[in-house]
């Protein structure tokens, strides 16, 4: 069996989903159930016995020993982490508990556990960490997309608490022989993904006929990849990945934030066209992030040469999907965007100028 941390998150819980209707090998899920985490995720595993969800923190350290002592996994993919920027300038200390504290507990607990192993099964054992490509900080327009091999310059809280988990997982290879892969991918869009975060805030919002708030003046560009391409990644590097290598994982997709809301709102003045006029009536320049980059944009030219890997979707065949899967289950957006959400864009949004 393998062990998931974080995996009623957004790609956490796709990547479950995808693991369970590819195999039968069970998956252990540790997961805090933070605002990010949600179990309805995961409901059509509720009577799944492959499914064994643990409520918990990857910060604790006993707790961790004992279900690897317990479920005696062959592999940990490591997903749990604070992962919103905008969180993180207001407020980052959980990113460095989770982030840093979390993963040095799971690295350590690992490595216990993995000396005790026979050797065949010590050889086989993998610790995946997943991780982002905003360590190697912001481009310039120009710039070539980043490689492994780019120096790690992060800008944000989130981004350095990220660093600083790379750094550990790359020690306790060097040092201790723990057999890790790190993958660094871009930004994420598709089912389950929390509105906080660019694109399924759009769509929400405007369904909601509420302000689709464009931080400064929408340029700064993301490389977007569909979750479910980010899942076979991962699973691509668990089969055939080489042990203490990383991966960069992108979809070559660059795009400017304001191109990607204009799509967004075509595509729903198609789907589920509003009497008052196209969305994009909505649009609305507020005042900028702090410390914003720029721009990120992926190589992922050596996962695709050495492990023969290859997004699935392009961006129209997923934004598209991505926008029919929210208005399909405009229930699940009802349910997490109650509570502690509303805190939030209250938190985030009323003080920036429109
Ligand atoms: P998410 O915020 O949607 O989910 C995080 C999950 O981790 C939640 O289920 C939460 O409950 C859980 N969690 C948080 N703290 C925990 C703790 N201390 N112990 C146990 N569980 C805890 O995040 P996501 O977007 O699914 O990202 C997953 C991973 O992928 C993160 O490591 C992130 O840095 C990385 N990543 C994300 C993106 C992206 O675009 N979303 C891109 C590249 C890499
Ligand atoms: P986000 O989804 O938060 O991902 P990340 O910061 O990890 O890249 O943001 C994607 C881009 O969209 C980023 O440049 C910030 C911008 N953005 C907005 O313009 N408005 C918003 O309300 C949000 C949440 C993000």
């Amino acid at each position: 069996m393998i062990l998931v941390t974080g995996g009623a998150g957004f790609i956490g819980s796709n990547f479950v989903l995808d693991w369970l209707a590819q195999s039968d090998e069970p998956v252990v899920n540790l997961d805090k159930l933070t605002y990010a985490g949600n179990l309805e995720n995961l409901i059509s595993l509720k009577n799944d016995s492959r499914h064994i969800f643990v409520h918990g923190d990857i910060c604790d350290f006993e707790l961790v020993a004992s279900l690897l002592k317990q479920h005696q996994p062959r592999a940990i993919i490591h997903f749990a982490a604070e992962s919103h920027v905008d969180r993180s300038i207001l407020d980052s200390s959980e990113f460095m508990k989770t982030n840093i504290d979390g993963t040095f507990t799971l690295l350590e607990t690992a490595r216990q556990y993995w000396n005790l192993l026979d050797s065949d099964k010590k050889t086989a054992f993998r610790f995946h960490h997943v991780s982002t490509d905003e360590v190697y900080g912001s481009l310039q327009p120009n710039d070539a997309p980043f490689t492994e091999t780019n120096l790690y310059q992060p800008n944000s809280p989130y981004s350095a608490s990220k660093a600083a988990s790379d750094h550990l997982v790359r020690a306790w290879h060097h040092t201790y022989g723990l057999p890790v892969t790190t993958s660094n991918c871009s930004n994420n869009y598709g089912s389950y993904h929390f509105p906080e975060k660019l694109i399924p805030l759009v769509i929400t919002n405007a369904l909601a006929g509420k302000a689709l708030p464009i931080y400064g003046d929408g340029k700064q560009i993301r490389d977007w990849l569909y979750v479910k391409d980010h899942c076979s990644a991962i699973r691509r590097i668990l089969e055939v990945g080489k042990v203490g290598e990383v991966y960069n994982v992108g979809g070559w997709n660059e795009k400017a934030n304001i191109d990607i809301v204009n799509i967004i709102t075509t595509l729903l003045d198609e789907l589920k066209p509003d009497s008052q006029g196209s969305y994009s009536r909505l649009i609305t320049y507020v005042t900028d992030r702090l410390g914003h980059d720029r721009r990120y944009a992926i190589d992922a030219r050596k996962i695709e040469r050495e492990l023969g890997w290859k997004p699935a979707e392009t961006f129209e065949t997923g934004i598209r999907k991505t926008v029919e899967w929210y208005l399909a289950n405009q229930e699940w957006v009802a349910n997490v965007t109650s509570g502690e959400y509303r805190l939030w864009l209250d938190k985030n949004y009323s003080a920036r100028q429109v």
